[in-house]
């Protein structure tokens, strides 16, 4: 992806430091652990792996939305690991996480990645179905994993690596 991409009336972005606070508030409102800002900041200047991406909406006048949703995701070497993802409740089931999901593969392949991992709780069905919908399938069981609640991690592969 490069700078100011668009896909249809979305714009897909790198995330910047000024995001930080509206990234914040999107993953307190999203995340039962939400990532803090050291979590994020450590994303954005210190991890050469590391992609931290936006989606705004674009209006027909050509002006964007606040940030609606990102992605973090860390290609090593062979392999996409997807870190994390939220779109904001008022435009959730409009595409955004498929979107944003997809922006990552493609980042993943164009790197010369051949799979794709992810954790996501059990009980977070709409997650789940995303990643499902997408090619990805389930390969093991992390008991306990979670805390806030207590909760079993589901690790999802995909394998080999496509853009659905
Ligand atoms: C999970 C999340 C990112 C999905 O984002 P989204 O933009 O609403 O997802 P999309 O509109 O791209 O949905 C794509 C598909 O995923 C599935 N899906 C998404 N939300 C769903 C829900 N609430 N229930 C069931 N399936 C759902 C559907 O199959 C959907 O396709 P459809 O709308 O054609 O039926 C969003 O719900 C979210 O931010 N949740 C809180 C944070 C979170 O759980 N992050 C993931 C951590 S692993």
């Amino acid at each position: 992806m490069t700078q100011g991409q668009q896909a249809g009336s979305l714009l897909l972005q790198p995330a910047e430091v000024q995001d930080l606070d509206q990234l914040l508030r999107l993953e307190q409102e999203s995340c039962p652990l939400p990532w803090t800002s050291t979590m994020f900041e450590a994303e954005l200047r210190g991890n050469p792996f590391g992609h931290l991406s936006t989606v705004r909406l674009v209006d027909a006048a050509g002006r964007p939305s606040e940030i609606a949703g990102y992605i973090c995701f860390w290609v090593v070497f062979e392999e996409l690991r997807l870190m994390n993802l939220a779109v904001a409740s008022p435009w959730r089931r409009q595409g955004l996480g498929m979107a944003l999901v997809r922006h990552a593969l493609s980042v993943g392949l164009e790197k010369g990645a051949g799979r794709a991992v992810l954790e996501v709780r059990g009980s977070n069905e709409a997650a789940r179905k995303l990643y499902e919908g997408l090619g990805f399938v389930q390969t093991a069981v992390r008991t306990k994993y979670y805390t806030n609640p207590i909760e079993d991690a589901l690790l999802m592969e995909m394998v080999p690596l496509l853009v659905g």
